[in-house]
């Protein structure tokens, strides 16, 4: 079984795209596309044993992968980690600037400590790694940035801090574009909805119920693949998206068009796309566990 991208099979050859939180999820998955799509690649995370399990994936695959250890909360770290793709490849092509997390908290629980860590993660973690790469490399080369949003408008109960540190990378993303198109680096985010991944498992109590709840309220009717988020990363890394930056690019099954409930009642949906060829359904859904 091969990962069924829909672009070309040499889409990056020769180039070097690294990959943060590739040790899971959508991480994991556009990975293995950008693998399969001729990319010299490198993945990185906190996790040594997650990212060694996908490096051997793609490896069994036939393809060749680098991982690097970081904690993107730490600048030191992070220099490193960009020191180290240049060490290993001598340049840097794109960055999908994706590793971050969350957790399920209704706002007035959430402490500052737990807000200041989702934010650290997420925000400034994704604002050093971007700097970094656009500093050690991009600046002079040019290159092309993908940021993590997520389903963010008019506001994310359950989910604000991470809501707000994914509204201030959008930001950050705009400003980047602007500063940076100069060195023919193009920065954009992708915002994808609610995606079946493994991450649905680390929900318990009302963040299930959350999730249990979307695809009703969505015109598509379901939630996404990470095959879709994937597609749409690696639609904004290539060249056709020459002329793309400061955009945020939704994969969201139309959720914020979603909201007058009423319409969507004869909805039937859209059918998924799903080419990751090792795609599993999260422990959520298997039928012992459907409510
Ligand atoms: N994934 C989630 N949090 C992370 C962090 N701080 N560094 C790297 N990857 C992460």
């Amino acid at each position: 079984m091969a990962y069924r991208s829909i672009f070309r099979p040499d889409l990056f050859e020769g180039q070097v795209i690294l990959v943060t939180g590739g040790g899971s999820g959508i991480g994991r998955c556009v990975a293995h596309e950008l693998a399969a799509l001729g990319a010299r690649l490198v993945i990185a995370g906190r996790d040594p044993e997650k990212l060694a399990r996908v490096a051997d994936e793609i490896e069994s695959e036939g393809y060749s992968v680098d991982t690097l250890c970081c904690n993107i909360r730490s600048e030191v770290e992070v220099a490193a980690m960009i020191e180290g793709v240049l060490a290993l490849h001598g340049r840097l092509d794109g960055l999908v600037n994706n590793a971050g997390g969350q957790f399920h908290a209704p706002l007035a629980d959430i402490s500052a400590k737990g807000f200041e860590a989702v934010v650290s993660t997420n925000l400034t973690g994704g604002f050093i790694v971007m700097r970094e790469a656009y500093r050690q490399w991009m600046q002079g080369h040019g290159g092309a940035i993908v940021n993590m949003s997520a389903d963010i408008w008019m506001g994310l109960p359950g989910f604000a801090h991470s809501a707000a540190s994914r509204a201030g990378m959008e930001s950050l993303t705009q400003s980047a574009a602007a500063e940076w198109a100069g060195s023919g680096v193009r920065v954009n985010t992708v915002a994808p909805g609610m995606i079946t991944s493994s991450g649905f498992d680390n929900y318990e109590g009302a963040g299930v119920d959350q999730i249990r709840a979307y695809p009703e309220r969505v015109p598509a009717k379901r939630y996404g693949t990470v095959a879709e988020v994937s597609a749409a990363i690696v639609f904004l890394l290539s060249p056709a998206a020459a002329y793309i930056t400061g955009s945020c690019l939704r994969v969201d099954g139309g959720s914020p068009n979603g909201r007058h409930g009423q319409a969507l009642k004869q909805v039937k949906g859209l059918p998924a796309f799903d080419g990751f060829h090792l795609s599993s359904t999260p422990v959520l859904f298997e039928e012992s566990n459907r409510t």
